[in-house]
């Protein structure tokens, strides 16, 4: 279709587009068009384009708009995306399934809709969920539960299933600070190491890692992920309770990640066994925000004294739990005295 446009040398482009957009007058339903040195941008008013611009008409295509759930909805609704699904936490049945019907009715590249159901519960840290809507396409992905899906994260990719195994996108920049402390050849053990979102990236820095879950399927899903990452070779996965598993380990690790922050005191001893002669600890915690470090460290001296100094080189504030609540690290590091 012929749309009423300016056209100017490619070099005013940008100047141009600034003018129109200041005088009211770009046109946003088509795309500019670049021919010959010449741009043409779309107008909505020909008659209300500002004096020294070059008016004509010529073919252009339309924009791509794409569709959001707002765009639906009328509202920005509170959402999470985790690969290819989308998690809500809505307590009200309606807002909850028309958030979910305008999720899969937009342009989001979305395979399913879940709302949370129940708090994280249990030893292996999962909660339940309520398929709220699933868009039924028969593709190749269609096979997959509507629970499973791959995430990506600071250049990894990670398979999981959120109805067997925790996993939270929030923690990305945590894991990553933590992950670039680490060095080649450092031995690493993963205490609670879930899919893998520790332990892999450290592997991919060099490092040989022990990674350890009481699940089962996490431990599945953390190989298969070893492999989708090209670092089977650096990785040694084991399902077990990370208490028995350390006496094969006994004074192996140069650096720990505790990342079970309801309990993680109940095993500082079994880190303390785990510790080589100089060990790093990222000792996850969740206290109250008037003394957030206090507990954690006192625990740590009180399971490494007499046998190793201890040394806290970071406290780290991750998020807020809750009211008065707060996700805290602590980077520690034990050295044998
Ligand atoms: C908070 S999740 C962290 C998972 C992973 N590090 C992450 O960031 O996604 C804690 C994990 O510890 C595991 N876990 C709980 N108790 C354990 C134990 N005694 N030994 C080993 N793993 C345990 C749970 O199954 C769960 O996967």
């Amino acid at each position: 279709m012929e749309v009423p446009c300016v056209a100017v040398a490619r070099t005013d482009g940008e100047q141009t587009r600034q003018t129109l957009a200041k005088a009211g007058v770009l046109g946003d339903d088509y795309q500019i068009v670049h021919d010959e040195g010449t741009l043409y941008i779309p107008v909505s008013d020909p008659a209300s384009v500002p004096d020294g611009f070059e008016t004509t008409t010529r073919e252009l295509p339309p924009r791509q708009t794409i569709q959001t759930p707002a765009d639906l909805l009328g509202f920005e609704p509170s959402l999470e995306r985790l690969g290819d699904v989308v998690i809500l936490d809505e307590d009200d049945n309606d807002r909850a399934t028309a958030i979910a019907e305008a999720v899969i009715e937009s342009d989001l590249p979305v395979r399913s809709v879940l709302n949370r159901a129940s708090k994280i519960k249990g030893e292996l840290r999962v909660r339940d969920w309520e398929l709220l809507a699933e868009r039924d396409d028969a593709d190749a992905e269609a096979d997959r539960k509507p629970t499973e899906t791959v995430h990506r994260e600071y250049g990894h990719e990670f398979l999981l299933d959120l109805d067997a195994v925790y996993f939270s996108p929030r923690l990305a920049t945590e894991r990553h600070r933590v992950v670039e402390q680490i060095q080649p050849d450092e031995q690493v053990i993963d205490m609670f190491a879930g899919v893998g979102p520790f332990a892999i990236p450290a592997a991919s820095r060099g490092a040989a890692v022990v990674a350890v879950d009481l699940n089962e399927t996490a431990i599945e899903y953390l190989r298969e992920n070893a492999h989708r990452n090209g670092v089977s070779d650096r990785i040694t996965p084991i399902a077990g309770d990370i208490r028995e598993v350390a006496a094969d380990y006994h004074g192996w690790a140069d650096r720990l990640v505790m990342n079970l922050p309801h309990s993680a005191n109940e095993f500082v001893e079994t880190a303390v066994d785990l510790a080589g002669e100089e060990c790093v600890l990222h000792y996850y915690d969740i206290q109250h925000d008037s003394d957030p470090f206090g507990p954690g460290i006192e625990t740590i001296r009180t399971a490494a004294d007499p046998a190793y100094e201890v040394t806290v080189e970071t406290e780290h504030v991750v998020r807020s739990y809750a009211p008065h609540e707060l996700n805290v690290c602590l980077d520690v590091r034990l050295t044998r005295r």
